[in-house]
């Protein structure tokens, strides 16, 4: 089926050969993310943060959620500009009340939704499944598998042709980890759930994209592997720097799967 949801032509290619050239539908790259409103759960710290930053320079409006407020309206105030609207709003992705509650003020607010990154993500301390705590399981599969889940469902309802959903995952989607049963099962589990949601979507001409980032110096190590080689590891500005582009190529045309490693390989 044909999307009608391609970008209206604001560029025309240099015609070479004297001939009339038909414009070309597209905008230019760095004005594809301007003006639209984005949604990144888990924005205090870490990816979330970097990726919140990044669409900010692009001229994207924020809503920027998690757990804690504090932090989130002092990023919210930082990011905030003239042309730029960011919202700090807290809303745990377990709860499908508090998705619920977040998906009426975005429509209250924003009317739309153009892009939806679901970051929200927690690990759990380096143990075999025989030793793993069933709480610790539990709250794994709830925020990385089922958070990802609600906040999907909440917010496409709010998005349109030309819109985008990103899934933060990681390489423990599709690789596993000795000691990391609930997050391997977690990542893996949301990596159906994404590819599914794309063949869902491609009549709507929503693109998703599964993020698959491998180690990146974030706070989630200090819950995984505290002693973990950090300089070894990528940053979360890196991550965000490779998603802009992604999100900036043409509307008919989706980066299904981006996969960053360390050059330096595995830890
Ligand atoms: N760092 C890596 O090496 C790496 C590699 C691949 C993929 N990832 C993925 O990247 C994502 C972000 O992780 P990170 O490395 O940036 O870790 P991080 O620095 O610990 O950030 C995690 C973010 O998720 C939020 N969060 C956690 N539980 C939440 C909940 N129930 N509801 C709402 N927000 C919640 C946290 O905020 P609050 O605590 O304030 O709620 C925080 O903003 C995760 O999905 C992770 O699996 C990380």
């Amino acid at each position: 089926m044909l999307l009608s949801c391609v970008d209206v032509g604001t560029y025309a290619a240099p015609d070479v050969t004297g001939s009339r050239v038909p414009k070309i539908a597209m905008k230019l790259p760095q004005q594809r993310l301007k003006g639209r409103v984005a949604l990144i759960t888990g924005a205090s710290r870490g990816i979330g943060l970097a990726i919140a930053q990044s669409l900010a320079a692009e001229g994207c409006h924020l809503i920027l959620t998690g757990r804690t407020i504090g932090t989130l309206e002092k990023t919210a105030r930082k990011l905030s500009s003239g042309k730029i609207r960011a919202l700090a709003k807290i809303c745990d992705v377990r709860d499908p009340h508090a998705v619920r509650a977040l998906g009426h003020i975005i429509q209250k607010q924003f009317r739309r939704l153009d892009i939806l990154i679901n970051n929200a993500g927690i690990a759990h301390p380096n143990l075999p499944a025989a030793k793993l705590p069933y709480h610790m399981w539990r709250s794994v599969i709830d925020t990385n598998l089922t958070g990802t889940f609600l906040v999907t469902r909440e917010m496409l309802p709010l998005m349109r042709c030309g819109g985008t959903i990103v899934n933060n995952l990681s390489i423990a989607a599709t690789q596993v980890f000795a000691g990391s049963s609930a997050y391997n099962a977690s990542k893996h589990g949301a990596l159906g759930f994404t590819d599914t949601l794309r063949e869902e979507l491609r009549e709507k001409g929503i693109r998703v994209i599964a993020l698959m980032p491998g180690a990146t110096d974030t706070d989630i190590w200090d819950t995984l592997w505290p002693k973990a080689p950090r300089r070894k590891m990528m940053s979360s500005e890196t991550i965000a720097h490779a998603l802009i582009a992604a999100l900036a190529l043409p509307e008919n045309s989706t980066m299904e799967q981006l996969t960053i490693a360390p050059t330096g390989g595995a830890l």
